[in-house]
C-alpha cells in the first residue's frame, strides 16, 4: 500500500500560494506515494482545479449538519460539491481552540460520510497526559467517543498535541506503542473492518524524520502542517516514503 501524505495547510495560503499546489499536482504522478492537501476553504476551488485530480484536496473542517442558520460555517455537503475528496475532523486545534468534543467530531465524521467524503479523525494526547503514561487510555477514550458508525472510508490520524509545531516527535517506539493501541481499539470495534482503516501519524514531520516515521509499523502514512507548505518539502516528504 503506497504512503498517505498528507498537508494540512491549516490557517495559511493566499491566491499566490496555489502554484505550490500546481507543483505538488505535477510531480505528483512520478512520486510512489498518494498526496493529499487540504488547503483553507478559500483555496479549495482553484486548488481542485489546478491540481486536476493528481492530488487529492480536502478540508480542514466540516458542520455536523447538512445546511441552516450556522453563519460562517462550511457544511460537508458543500466541500463535496467543490469536489472535495476527504476532510479533516477533530484536529487538536479545534478541539482546543472551538471547544468541539468527542460527541461533535462523532458528529461531524457521520456527516462527512454522509456527503461521500473520506474522513481524517484526529485524536492525541497532551504533554500532561502523555507524561503521566496516559496516552493508550486517552486515545481509546477519544476513540470510543468519536469513531463514525462504519470504518468505510475512515482514516485515523495519531497526532500528540505536544508534538503539533514543536519540533518535538514522539521515539518511534512511542508512535509504535499509539498505532498499536489505535489499531487495537479499530478491531475491537469494527471487527474486520478496523483492519483496513489506515493510520497516521502527525505532529512536526520533516524531510528529514519522515523516513523513519513511515518505517514504523502501522504507519500508513504523514499528516504534515508546517512543512507541506511549499512543494519542495512536501515532495522531499514523499520522496522518504
Ligand atoms: P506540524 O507538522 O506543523 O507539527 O503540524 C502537524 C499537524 O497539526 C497536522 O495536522
Amino acid at each position: 500500500m503506497p504512503a498517505l501524505i498528507v498537508g494540512n495547510w491549516k490557517m495559511n495560503g493566499l491566491g499566490d500560494d496555489i502554484a505550490e499546489i500546481a507543483a505538488m499536482a505535477g510531480s505528483a504522478a512520478n512520486s510512489a506515494s498518494r498526496l493529499w492537501i487540504a488547503p483553507p476553504f478559500t483555496l479549495i476551488d482553484r486548488a481542485v482545479i489546478v491540481s486536476a485530480g493528481a492530488v487529492s484536496i480536502g478540508g480542514q473542517d466540516c458542520h455536523a449538519k447538512p445546511s441552516g442558520a450556522h453563519t460562517g460555517c462550511i457544511s460537508a455537503a458543500m466541500l463535496a460539491d467543490l469536489g472535495a475528496g476527504f476532510v479533516i475532523v477533530g484536529h487538536s486545534e479545534r478541539r482546543r481552540g472551538n471547544g468541539e468534543t468527542d460527541a461533535d467530531v462523532r458528529a461531524k465524521a457521520e456527516a462527512a460520510r454522509a456527503a461521500g467524503l473520506q474522513v481524517i479523525l484526529c485524536i492525541g494526547e497532551t504533554q500532561a497526559q502523555h507524561d503521566a503514561g496516559e496516552t493508550d487510555a486517552v486515545l481509546a477514550a477519544q476513540l470510543a467517543g468519536s469513531l463514525p458508525a462504519d470504518a468505510e472510508g475512515l482514516i485515523v490520524a495519531y497526532e500528540p498535541v505536544w508534538a503539533i509545531g514543536t519540533g518535538l516527535t514522539p521515539t518511534l517506539a512511542d508512535v509504535a506503542a499509539a498505532h498499536a493501541c489505535i489499531r487495537e481499539r479499530l478491531t475491537a470495534r469494527y471487527g474486520g473492518g478496523g483492519h483496513g482503516v489506515r493510520i497516521l501519524y502527525g505532529g512536526s514531520v520533516t524531510p528529514a524524520n519522515a523516513a523513519d516515521l513511515l518505517k514504523v509499523a502501522d504507519v500508513g502514512g504523514v499528516l504534515v502542517g508546517g512543512a507541506s507548505l511549499t512543494a519542495a518539502s512536501l515532495l522531499a516528504i514523499a520522496a522518504a516514503a
